[in-house]
């Protein structure tokens, strides 16, 4: 049975943590299925991790699309978020567009969107027609160009920013909200300020909820590692060494075995070719 919101809202209530993953593939939310993590987001991450762009603004509503309905697929059981991507919800119009194509056509049970303050009335409309929102604040990556990466929350006018943010999201009707790269402390003092899960990544352990991006959790994007991450595996060396072993087991002929390809009695073939 599928995860729900409830579920999630309940787990916050009894003081229990909860864990989500991004995955962007079929195969990636196969493996979460049958893992212990009760919720995916289908991140628009995408863009950086599997698309190789350096930030997250060229993503497409149709990509998130194509991701979302494979992960669908793919998983039965975790609750599936899935972002809405830069420049789709601006225009509340656009976004209750976008959202509903989203949530139609990709098949996930929430969208996620960036902003406090600024998004509340675009949150309201969404949550009014039944599409339930993860709101996203703190470091918000879409505005990466505005922003640049780094803490916010730090000193007292940011500290209040990010509060009234999390107390906007939760006002109009947000089931949870992604709190990135905020003080650990400022995450926990606003986590227990709020009734609705908060959901962290760099922003300590005094959160409801974690989020991490798959690729940096398994150690396979290599190129840039976040202080927020740990790698639990590093499946990036463990791929190149499986690739290496297969690439000399070709050239010594100890690939395939007999086992791996179907046999006939030579006789036979040479009687059959003549
Ligand atoms: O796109 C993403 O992966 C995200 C999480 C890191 C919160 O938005
Ligand atoms: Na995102």
């Amino acid at each position: 049975m599928r995860t729900t919101i409830e579920r999630i809202r309940a787990m916050r209530d009894a003081g229990e943590r909860f864990a989500m993953v991004t995955a962007y593939d079929y195969t990636s939310a196969r493996l979460v299925e049958r893992s212990a993590v009760e919720t995916i987001l289908v991140g628009d991450s995408v863009g950086m991790v599997v698309q190789g762009h350096d930030s997250t603004l060229p993503v497409t509503l149709d990509d998130m699309i194509y991701h979302t309905r494979m992960v669908a697929r793919g998983a039965s059981r975790p609750l599936i978020v899935a972002d809405l991507p830069f420049g789709t919800y601006a225009i509340e119009d656009d976004a209750v567009r976008a959202a509903t194509r989203l949530m139609a056509e990709g098949g996930c049970q929430s969208v996620k969107l960036e902003g406090g303050v600024a998004q509340a009335s675009t949150i309201r409309r969404l949550v009014e027609i039944g599409i339930p929102v993860l709101a996203h604040i703190g470091f918000t990556p879409q505005s990466v160009h505005a922003l640049g990466v780094r803490v916010q929350g730090r000193g007292r006018d940011q500290a209040r920013r990010v509060l009234r943010d999390a107390l906007a999201v939760q006002a109009a009707g947000a089931w949870g909200v992604v709190l990135e790269l905020v003080p650990a402390q400022l995450a926990a003092a606003i986590t227990a300020r709020l009734d609705i899960p908060t959901v962290g990544i760099g922003a300590g352990a005094g959160c409801d909820g974690q989020v991490q991006v798959w690729h940096d959790l398994l150690g396979l994007y290599e190129d840039f590692v976040p202080r927020h991450a740990r790698r639990f595996r590093s499946l990036g060396g463990e791929t190149v060494a499986a690739l290496d072993e297969y690439a000399a087991a070709v050239r010594d002929g100890s690939f395939p075995a007999a086992s791996n390809a179907s046999s006939w009695d030579a006789a036979e073939v040479a009687a059959a070719l003549e």
